[in-house]
């Protein structure tokens, strides 16, 4: 008999966290105006709001902290996670900041100009916010097949290179850096082969251009390249990560993803000049070059983290899990976006509420309704993320208009996974009574999800 499937770890300490009524839930999202992100969050049960900072660190990282070097300048940890970074994505430079946005805004005050246009695949709604903040605006050449959620296609995360060429041509020298994003988040935690790492690259080359990896969730790609991209079956995942790496020129990194931290971000890079440019900003942001924005426990933390994020055995049962969930909500006829993707799944609102107008926002009205159905949250990720546009002011509807249940690492167990198929599936069962969805009262003039108030429409 075949052995099952288990976690390479058991738990040494647990949270306690706690049932609620529906009556009760129908209440506290009302007070938080039909926006998840308001909600207290003892108020939840199941929380997949998102797999950034929600991560379980280990006994090892724990046992880090401890030994956190806290000098203000030249401390050991500080060396520790350069050497670790270096040793992991083969650059030699690197610049800690206190989260992945706070990278994006170190490196782009160097990099994006007003007028700008930044071509990548899908870029993550912190990233497209950093870049429009400088009037510059971003290119989705991601490949079409990501826009079609009933397609199969391995690396649906990919860009299309005709699509990226035409936009070097046409706007040359506007063009500051092409960005990949890594897995691609907003088309449903999706990954980039490396056949097409490579052949951004050759563009890149020929159009002078430099190349950013977001890596926030490089170790997942790794492991979709090793299952999915035959040439890397036998390459180990260390090996893949150095591969990825030297396609590009420098990285963003959330290290809430996966290295596994509550907090903290870096840049790192090639070149030394453009290292110096963003040291200066990255002093005036987020603190010296060596904790920019992180104590010394954290960056131990962080360079124990991003060596056990990268272990295999880790990822397959965490990118597992995920198709455990994925999976049952197939079973069920539940429209998700295929294939499954690495840290999240993806509910395709359109397909799930047919009936409900773009305009009165599905996916936010499924969002709102799972967790009053299980206590469970997840978030919208569709025309509240997708935000006005920045010159006209009209919403923008994205093709694609997803509920996202994000599954933290190392927290929860399949036994939360049931819960949350159940409840999504008693909200299926039952699609056909909603008739209307919500509509805004207030919002922020920009990244407004985080804080939109609406009323049932
Ligand atoms: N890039 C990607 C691909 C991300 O998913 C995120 C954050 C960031 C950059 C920004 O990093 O949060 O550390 O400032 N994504 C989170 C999410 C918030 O829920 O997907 P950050």
């Amino acid at each position: 008999m075949k052995l099952p499937f288990a976690e390479p770890y058991k738990i040494k300490v647990v949270e306690s966290i706690r049932r609620s009524s529906r009556e009760e839930r129908r209440k506290w999202i009302g007070d938080a105006h039909y926006n998840l992100f308001q909600l207290h969050s003892e108020h939840v049960f199941i929380d997949l709001l998102t797999d950034s900072g929600t991560g379980a660190m280990s006994d090892q990282q724990w046992g880090a902290m401890m030994t956190g070097d806290e000098s203000y300048a030249g401390s050991s940890s500080y060396y520790k996670l350069k050497d670790t970074i270096e040793e992991i994505t083969g650059f030699d430079y690197f610049l800690p900041t206190h989260q992945g946005r706070a990278a994006e805004n170190v490196l782009f005050s160097v990099l994006v100009n007003e007028g700008d246009i930044v071509p990548g695949n899908s870029h993550f709604d912190t990233t497209k916010g950093h870049i429009e903040f400088r009037r510059a605006i971003t290119n989705d050449c991601t490949i079409d097949e990501a826009f079609d959620t009933t397609l199969i296609h391995p690396f649906k995360g990919n860009v299309n290179t005709e699509k990226l060429e035409k936009v070097l041509q046409e706007y040359g020298d506007k063009v500051p850096f092409i960005i990949l994003t890594l897995t691609n988040n907003s088309a449903g935690g999706q990954p980039v082969s490396l056949k097409n790492m490579h052949d951004v690259r050759k563009l890149a080359d020929k159009y002078n251009k430099p190349v950013l990896f977001d890596s926030a969730r490089f170790a997942e790609n790794a492991y979709f390249i090793k299952i999915r991209e035959p040439e890397y079956r036998d390459r180990t995942i260390r090996e893949i990560v150095h591969e990825m790496f030297s396609c590009a020129d420098m990285m963003t990194m959330s290290s809430k993803k996966d290295a596994i931290v509550n907090m903290g971000g870096f840049i790192a890079m090639r070149d030394p000049e453009l290292f110096r440019q963003c040291s200066v900003f990255n002093i005036m942001f987020e603190g010296y070059i060596t904790y920019g924005g992180m104590s010394g426990r954290d960056m131990n933390a962080l360079a124990q983290g991003l060596n056990e994020g990268i272990d295999f055995d880790f990822l397959e049962t965490r990118i597992n899990q995920v198709e455990y969930l994925g999976q049952q909500l197939l079973d069920f006829g539940i429209p998700i976006q295929q294939p499954i993707g690495g840290h999240a799944i993806f509910i395709d609102a359109k397909r799930f509420f047919p009936h409900i107008p773009k305009e009165e926002f599905p996916a936010q009205t499924l969002a709102n309704l799972l967790y009053i159905e299980g206590g469970v949250r997840g978030v919208e990720i569709g025309t509240l993320v997708a935000d006005r546009d920045p010159v006209t002011r009209e919403n923008r509807y994205p093709a694609l208009e997803f509920v996202r249940l994000a599954i933290p690492r190392r927290v929860y167990t399949n036994n939360h996974m049931d819960v949350v198929v159940a409840a999504l599936k008693n909200v299926y069962d039952n699609r056909e009574e909603i008739k209307t969805g919500l509509r805004i009262t207030r919002e922020a003039p920009i990244m407004r999800h985080f804080t939109v108030e609406m009323e049932l429409a």
